[in-house]
C-alpha cells in the first residue's frame, strides 16, 4: 500500500534482480589513456552519488522495464564519448596506474526496494544508502544501480573510481547521459586531452606545495586505515536553509570596531569557518590530547588553469568546461584548538580565506603538476589525508556549482540527490550541495568521526537539521 503519511522505515530490503555489463554501443579502438599528474594524487577510492525521482511510472506511464531500457541504451551511447568510464585501471610497466580503454563496460545493476521514497531515512545514509542504493564496483571503474521503489519512485545510484574522475567530471557524464536519454544533443563533449596538464620543462614549484602534498611509501589499499572502535566514522545528511547560511555569512563578514564591514566572505568560506569553529569548541583539549585542528577545502583548478597553457583562446573555454579527470587541490590550514575556541567567527573565516588563497592561482596548479612529476613514480597524496594523531582533520568539498537538476532522464527533475563517500580514513569529509528546491537552501552530506558529529548535533542543531521527507516536499 502507498499511504500518504509515513514515518521513516529503518529496515527494508533491496533485491537485486539482474546484474550485467553495459559497454559502449560502438567499438572502441583499444588504447591506453594515461592518468594526469593530478589524477595520480588520488588513492584508489570509490565515490557514490544518488538521484531520486518521483513516480516516473505513474507520471509518465512508463513501465520499469522501459525505464531500464532507456537508461541502458543511452548509457551505451554516452560511453562512446566517455570511453574512460568503460575502461579499466591497470598497473603499467612503470608501476603506475593507467586507464586501459578497451570498452570492458560498466557494471549495471537492476534492483527493487520494498520501501516508498518518502519512507527512506536519508538523514542516516549508513543505514539507508550504503549497501542499498549505490553499487559496489565489481568490474571496471563505474557502477550504476537503478532501483525501483515500492510506490513507483526510482533511484539512480552511481559509483565511480575517483582516480578517473572528480565530481565535476562525473557530473558532466551524468548530464550527458540524461541528455542522450532524452534524445537531445550533448551540450558539452568531454575532453581527455591531457596536454594542458603536462609538466613544464624544467619544472618548478613554490615551497607551499611541499606543505600540502607528501610522497607516500606505497599506494594504500581500498581501506586506507584500520580504525579503532573509538574512532567510528559515521555519515549523516542535513538540510540547511539559505537564511541560516546567510546569517553565518553575515557573522563571518563581521565588522571592525567601528561597525564597518571589513571583508566579504563567500558562503563556502563562512560555512567552513563555522564548522571548523563549532567542532573545535566541543573538543576537550585535556582529555583528548588534541592540540591542533587541520581544516581543508577542495579547490577545482579548472577556472585557474584557464588563463594560459592551452594553445588558443577558443580551445581554452572548451578545455575548461569539458576536461574529464581530476583538477583538484586541497589547501588546508592548521590552528590551535584553543585559539579556534577563543577567537570570533570572522577570525576563523579569515584563516579559511588565507589558506584558500594559496590555491587561487594558475601557478599553484602548474606548480603542483611539476611537484608530482618530480616525485614520480613514487605515489603522493594530499597531506591532510595522511593523518597523524595530533588532532582532528576535516575536508570540505563543494558541489554548489554542479548541475544536479539537469540530471533529468525524461521523467522529471530529481527531487533529491546526494554524494555518498563513506571512506575509511579518519579525516572528515563534508559535501554541501544545492537543495533540489533551488531556493538557496543546502543539502549537506557529512562523513565524520562519531564524536565530531555528536558535537555538531549538540551545539549546532539549529543550523543542521536532519533531512526529512518534509524538507523534500514529499509529504
Ligand atoms: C604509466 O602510467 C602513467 C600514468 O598513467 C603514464 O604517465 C606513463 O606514461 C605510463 N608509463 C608507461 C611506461 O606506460
Ligand atoms: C579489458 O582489460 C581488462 C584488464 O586487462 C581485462 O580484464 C578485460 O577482460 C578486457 N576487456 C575486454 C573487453 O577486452
Amino acid at each position: 500500500m502507498c499511504k500518504k503519511e509515513m514515518s521513516p522505515k529503518e529496515n527494508f530490503n533491496v533485491i537485486v534482480n539482474k546484474t550485467e555489463i553495459v559497454a559502449a554501443v560502438l567499438p572502441i579502438q583499444e588504447h591506453w589513456l594515461p592518468l594526469s599528474n593530478l589524477d595520480l594524487l588520488l588513492p584508489p577510492l570509490d565515490v557514490g552519488v544518488i538521484f531520486c525521482y518521483l513516480n516516473p511510472i505513474i507520471i509518465n506511464n512508463l513501465e520499469f522495464n522501459s525505464i531500464i531500457k532507456i537508461l541502458k541504451t543511452s548509457l551505451s551511447e554516452t560511453l562512446v564519448s566517455y570511453y574512460a568510464f568503460s575502461g579499466e585501471i591497470v598497473q603499467n610497466s612503470s608501476g603506475e596506474p593507467e586507464i586501459l580503454c578497451n570498452n570492458s563496460g560498466v557494471y549495471f545493476v537492476e534492483a527493487f526496494a520494498d520501501v516508498d521514497l518518502k519512507e527512506i531515512n536519508f538523514y542516516n545514509p549508513d543505514e539507508s544508502i550504503e549497501g542499498k542504493f549505490v553499487p559496489k564496483i565489481k568490474h571496471g571503474v563505474l557502477g550504476v544501480q537503478v532501483t525501483q521503489l515500492k510506490c513507483g519512485g526510482i533511484i539512480v545510484g552511481c559509483t565511480f573510481d575517483h582516480r578517473v574522475a572528480d565530481a565535476y567530471s562525473a557530473n558532466l557524464f551524468l548530464v550527458s547521459w540524461s541528455e542522450l536519454a532524452q534524445s537531445k544533443p550533448l551540450s558539452q563533449l568531454p575532453s581527455f586531452r591531457r596536454s594542458p596538464l603536462f609538466p613544464r620543462h624544467p619544472g618548478y614549484y613554490d615551497g607551499s606545495v611541499d606543505g600540502l602534498y607528501v610522497p607516500i611509501p606505497i599506494v594504500p589499499l581500498r581501506k586506507l586505515e584500520t580504525l579503532n572502535p573509538d574512532d567510528q566514522v559515521i555519515s549523516r545528511i542535513y538540510y540547511v536553509t539559505g537564511d541560516k547560511i546567510g546569517h553565518i555569512q553575515s557573522l563571518a563578514n563581521c565588522c571592525d570596531r567601528k561597525g564597518a564591514k571589513r571583508y566579504q566572505r563567500s558562503k563556502l568560506e563562512s560555512f567552513s569557518a563555522f564548522l571548523w569553529k563549532t567542532i573545535a569548541c566541543g573538543v576537550n583539549v585535556e582529555t583528548s590530547n588534541f592540540k591542533n585542528f587541520r581544516f581543508g577545502i577542495v579547490v577545482d583548478g579548472r577556472t585557474r588553469l584557464m588563463s594560459s597553457n592551452v594553445d588558443d583562446d577558443d580551445n581554452r573555454g572548451k578545455w575548461v568546461k569539458g576536461y574529464f579527470g581530476n583538477v583538484l587541490s586541497i589547501p588546508f590550514g592548521e590552528k590551535k584548538i584553543d585559539e579556534l575556541k577563543a577567537k570570533s567567527l570572522d577570525w576563523t573565516a579569515n584563516a579559511v580565506h588565507e589558506f584558500l588563497d594559496i590555491a587561487k592561482t594558475e601557478e599553484h596548479f602548474l606548480g603542483l603538476i611539476d611537484w608530482v612529476e618530480a616525485h614520480r613514480p613514487k605515489p603522493s597524496m594530499a597531506k591532510i589525508y595522511v593523518t597523524d594523531d595530533d588532532g582532528p582533520t576535516v575536508v570540505v568539498s563543494s558541489g554548489q556549482h554542479f548541475s544536479f537538476k539537469m540530471v533529468n532522464f525524461g521523467w522529471g527533475d530529481p527531487i533529491f540527490w546526494s554524494y555518498h563517500f563513506p571512506w575509511a580514513g579518519k579525516s572528515g569529509y563534508v559535501m554541501p550541495m544545492p537543495s533540489p528546491k533551488g531556493n538557496g537552501d543546502w543539502i549537506v552530506y557529512m562523513h565524520l568521526l562519531k564524536w565530531q558529529m555528536e558535537i555538531i548535533e549538540a551545539s549546532a542543531f539549529h543550523v543542521f537539521e536532519p533531512v526529512t521527507a518534509n524538507y523534500l516536499n514529499l509529504i
